[in-house]
């Protein structure tokens, strides 16, 4: 039915569907941009009457990067012209690329009393209280150097911005010989069980970086490891993981029988020293859920809930978000299934993870980023980062393309808030 629109106004409608209502004017300029890029290569016109009509807002110049190697390379959309990955979908009721079936945005319940009690808000002007900057080499071989807090404040790699959002990056001086300066954060908090709401607008995306959020405990893996928000590259589906000691493994492979909406990437076993440090993965089916895709889909809320039923993670696009969420007082049995989850019956949540605080990190190559540099095949992932950057190892391309981060494939994460909730009925 779509493709018998004629192109204007299939454009038309796209970029409306694009324009996130309630996002800062950075976000909305990011829309503008890309719809602007894919509106100008297919006809003139339609784009004259885009710049008038959102005027400010549209950015004349295209997302792309101009390599020192002479290539240019563009951001990855995953909308308007993209191969078919799903579209960012703000207020709509079509749904498309938005599978997540609970988002119940104006739920009832969000004036309900919620059993789980906010201990603990990272927000605003005093996000960065209560987290240490881990300093040092990234142990997953990155090649990134991890600063301390005031370090990383005076290189303007952590900082709050204007829109209240608390900035974590990575130095992009144009061709280094050494490792990058990034930034790794810790919670001073630890929890046996907790429930952890991280609400982000943007993420580090693109050819070399890997982004996570997510929590561990001591001892690694004794005290268990659960990645709410990880990939690498191109990559447009989220992926969650535990890594476990041995004895943690889902009942099964099957995800309907799991009760999630994402699937399996690997094996049930979870015990790290039993898979070569793979875990047992899911990925999110929402194809807005990881990257660019997230990103210019105005982002949106990870919430990863570790209780005595086992662990579970729900993933909400940014005009998707429970109202009970955005009101503080989160009430899970309200949110329907989760893309990932690992029940009790065959990881005991009290063996399995204690003392858990939670990360941010961003490195570069790698172990993840740097062993797929050649691959494709994941969902964002059509074509390779050797293929896409004409760099044939990441490492290589990282360190010499610096200012290809600096603009719209920025390895930034901009976040509105993570709160940690504890059962308190
Ligand atoms: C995007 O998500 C839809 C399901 O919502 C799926 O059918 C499609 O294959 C996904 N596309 C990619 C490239 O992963
Ligand atoms: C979404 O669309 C509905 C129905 O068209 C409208 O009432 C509502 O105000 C819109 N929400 C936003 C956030 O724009
Ligand atoms: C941070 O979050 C807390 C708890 O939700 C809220 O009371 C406070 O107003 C927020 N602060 C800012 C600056 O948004
Ligand atoms: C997966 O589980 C569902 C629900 O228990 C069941 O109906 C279905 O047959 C199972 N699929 C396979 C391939 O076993
Ligand atoms: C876990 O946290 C508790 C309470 O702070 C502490 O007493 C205990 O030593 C911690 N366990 C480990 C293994 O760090
Ligand atoms: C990717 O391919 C290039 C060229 O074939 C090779 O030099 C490099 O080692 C490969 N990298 C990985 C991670 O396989
Ligand atoms: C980066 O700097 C090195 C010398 O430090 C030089 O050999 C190389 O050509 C430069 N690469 C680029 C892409 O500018």
């Amino acid at each position: 039915m779509v493709h018998s629109l004629p192109i204007p106004l299939l454009l038309l409608l796209q970029f409306l569907a694009l324009i996130p209502t309630v996002y800062s004017n950075n976000i909305i300029s990011r829309a503008a941009q890309r719809t602007h890029k894919v509106a100008a290569r297919h006809t003139h016109a339609i784009a004259r009457d885009l710049r008038v009509a959102f005027g400010a807002v549209l950015v004349s110049e295209p997302p792309q990067q101009l390599l020192a190697n002479g290539r240019t390379v563009y951001c990855k959309s995953n909308a308007v012209g993209s191969s078919g990955t799903g579209q960012g979908n703000s207020n709509s009721s079509s749904g498309t690329g938005t599978p997540t079936k609970s988002a119940s945005a104006g739920s009832p319940t969000a004036s309900a009393v919620s059993p789980w009690k906010l201990a603990e808000a990272h927000n605003g002007s005093e996000f960065f209280q209560g987290w240490s900057f881990d300093v040092g080499a990234d142990p997953t071989h990155g090649v990134v150097d991890y600063l301390d807090q005031s370090q990383a404040t005076s290189a303007g790699l952590a900082y709050v911005n204007s829109a209240g959002n608390a900035i974590m990056a990575v130095d992009t001086t144009n061709n280094l010989s050494g490792n990058r300066e990034s930034v790794r954060i810790t919670t001073n908090s630890q929890y046996n069980q907790a429930l952890w709401i991280l609400n982000a607008i943007h993420m580090p995306t693109g050819c070399g970086v890997w982004p996570a959020f997510w929590t561990n405990g001591p001892n690694w893996p004794a005290g268990g490891e659960i990645d709410i928000v990880e990939g690498v590259n191109d990559y447009t589906n989220n992926q969650a993981t535990i890594h476990t000691n041995p004895g943690c493994s889902m009942p099964t492979s099957n995800t309907t029988a799991l009760g999630v909406t994402g699937e399996l990437v690997a094996q049930t076993n979870c015990a790290a020293a039993e898979t070569g440090n793979q875990g047992c993965g899911m990925r999110s089916n929402s194809n807005v859920s990881f990257g660019a895709a997230f990103n210019n889909n105005g982002g949106g809320v990870y919430a990863s809930k570790l209780d005595d039923t086992g662990v579970s993670i729900h993933f909400w696009p940014s005009a998707q978000v429970p109202s009970d969420i955005l009101a503080g007082t989160p009430q899970p049995s309200s949110w329907g299934a989760p893309f990932a989850a690992w029940p009790a019956s065959t990881c005991d949540p009290s063996t399995f993870f204690y003392n858990q605080s939670a990360i941010f990190d961003t490195t570069l190559c790698g172990d993840w980023a740097g062993s797929a540099w050649n691959s494709t095949g994941v969902p964002g992932q059509e074509q390779s980062c050797a293929q896409r950057t004409g760099y044939s190892t990441c490492e290589s391309f990282v360190m010499a393309e610096g200012s290809a981060f600096s603009q719209a494939c920025m390895f930034n994460w901009e976040v509105k808030s993570v709160n940690i909730y504890q059962y308190k009925p």
